[in-house]
């Protein structure tokens, strides 16, 4: 606790990230991984073999970018960093750690940078705000050959979505609808993109009991389908992330994600 408490103390982020609850999610997450380590592997390694499929259908190795580089768990660096001239690692906020870890890549870069567009003006008029409807994303140019969208999808509306539902008593509906938009914004920009795109993302999540039997299974795309927004899809995989196994929430209920890989090439 005490560590997480300082990390949030020094690792430099904008006053909204830290107060929207960005930062606090990936230190959650850090801890998460710390004591589920085992249970996350075989995602994490989904994840990458497939970032890998999708390097090899690039045509060119210019650069590549990573939305939601967060921790670099499912990201995988060397092999990224070997294969493209240059590559960018895109987030809210990077801890420390990780951008000591990137110091040894000489052609690695971080980006602090909302994926969305809309934290700030959130935070700063406390209600919903419009999105834009450009096309931009931020480590992008023409000079990009891949661009990754790594397991954060599905994460896009949370932290906004708490702050308007618990600090601004936004109606909940509305959020709901506005999380949605936020979803789909973001499967738009990619979908106009030119260059191979890779998305990682999970869209559903099971609850299920100590016997291992499903107890509910909740959308965590709002019933949207990324398969059906984003043109092109050349290699399509599906696996299982043990969030959270028993012990992790509670002694009685475990948390399973069904996670989905898109890579689309022109
Ligand atoms: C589940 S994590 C992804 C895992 C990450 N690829 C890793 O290996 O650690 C989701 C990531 O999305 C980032 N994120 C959430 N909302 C964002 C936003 N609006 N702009 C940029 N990054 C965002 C979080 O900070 C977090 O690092």
């Amino acid at each position: 606790m005490l560590q997480e408490f300082l990390t949030h103390l020094f690792t430099f982020a904008p006053r909204h990230v830290k107060k929207m609850g960005y930062l606090h999610e990936l230190i959650a997450i850090s801890a998460r991984h710390k004591r589920c380590r085992s249970a996350w592997q075989p995602h994490l390694e989904s994840s990458k073999n497939f970032i890998m499929q999708a390097v090899n259908l690039c045509p060119n190795r210019k650069k590549a970018v990573i939305l939601g580089s967060g921790l670099l768990l499912d990201i995988p660096i060397p092999e990224l960093s070997k294969a493209f001239e240059e590559v960018v690692l895109v987030d809210i906020a990077h801890l420390p750690a990780t951008k000591w870890e990137t110091r040894r890549y000489r052609n690695l870069s971080t980006l602090n940078a909302d994926i969305t567009g809309a934290a700030h003006a959130v935070y700063k008029t406390r209600r919903i705000v419009p999105l834009e409807t450009t096309a931009w994303l931020p480590g992008c140019d023409s000079q990009t050959s891949l661009l990754i969208s790594a397991n954060t999808l599905s994460q896009l509306p949370l932290c906004p979505a708490s702050f308007l539902a618990e600090k601004c008593r936004a109606n909940e509906i509305d959020v709901q609808n506005w999380s949605k938009t936020l979803i789909n914004a973001h499967l738009k920009r990619l979908a106009n993109l030119t260059c191979t795109v890779c998305l990682i993302t999970d869209r559903s999540i099971s609850f299920k009991d100590e016997s291992g039997r499903i107890q509910a299974v909740r959308d965590t795309l709002y019933g949207i389908r990324p398969e059906m927004e984003l043109p092109d899809i050349r290699y399509k995989a599906q696996w299982q992330w043990e969030m959270a196994p028993l012990g992790e929430l509670s002694r009685h209920c475990s948390m399973t994600m069904e996670v989905i890989g898109l890579i689309c090439s022109k």
